[in-house]
């Protein structure tokens, strides 16, 4: 598999405990994302040791801060190697060109640049609150397109968001989500979820996917059985 699909989310508390679980897992079958939960406990040197193992990795820090702050910060992600990285699209215009701008420096070496839109966890009465009065998926859009016109390279969104956003936008920007649950897992705490083809279908381009394959008795055949899944359902 050259481009997998499946970022698996590394959300421990230590170096340890996901070093443990990359073991478990291929390469050639994942990628692997490390939050903020990981980051904060471990530093740079846990990126460097997945790296290590053979893994693109997706720091996922979501930046937000002023333009030079913020850009200053994607220099040094990419700096550490990592394939893809992301800041909020709310950060605004100058902010994101500002980022696309620092990395054109890295090359051909570029990372992925996302935007986040709106976090799903925010209901609409929550978003009012904060002074968005707009509906969720319109404000998904309008942070979308906004994050297109600056240069970057796609976005993060739901599954239910994605078929509105690739008609929208067009299919050279890409769509990244999380909320991905295979038939047979448990929800957990996620509320609107997708199986990983119906992502895939509906124009996702990756899928971060944690709990159903980091708390599996065998990470590796969880892992196994969703690709192969993708595979049949593409062929
Ligand atoms: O375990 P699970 O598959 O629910 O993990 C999903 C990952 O995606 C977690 O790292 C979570 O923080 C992240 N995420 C999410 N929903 C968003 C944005 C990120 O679940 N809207």
């Amino acid at each position: 598999m050259s481009d997998p699909k499946i970022l698996i989310a590394l959300d421990y508390p230590s170096a340890k405990q996901a070093l443990q679980l990359a073991e478990k897992l291929e390469p050639r079958e994942c990628r692997l994302k490390v939050g903020k939960e990981l980051y904060t406990s471990a530093g740079p040197s846990i990126v460097k040791d997945l790296q290590s193992l053979g893994f693109d990795i997706f720091l996922d820090l979501k930046f937000h801060d002023i333009p030079n702050t913020t850009a200053k910060a994607c220099a040094m992600a990419a700096e550490l190697g990592v394939w893809m990285l992301n800041v909020h699209a709310s950060g605004g215009r100058a902010m994101m060109e500002r980022c696309v701008d620092e990395l054109r420096g890295f090359g051909a070496e570029k990372p992925y640049l996302l935007g986040v839109t709106v976090l799903t966890s925010l209901s609409e009465s929550e978003l009012k609150e904060v002074g968005v009065s707009r509906n969720p998926n319109d404000q998904v859009l309008l942070l979308a397109q906004l994050a297109q016109s600056s240069g970057m390279d796609g976005v993060v969104c739901s599954a239910q968001e994605a078929p509105m956003l690739r008609k929208q936008i067009g299919d050279s920007f890409l769509l990244v989500t999380p909320g991905i649950r295979p038939k047979t897992a448990e929800i957990n705490d996620q509320k609107r979820v997708a199986t990983p083809v119906e992502a895939l279908s509906s124009g996702v381009d990756y899928l971060v996917i944690g709990r159903p394959i980091t708390q599996a008795s065998d990470p590796g055949a969880a892992l196994h059985e969703i690709n192969n899944e993708i595979q049949s359902a593409g062929s």
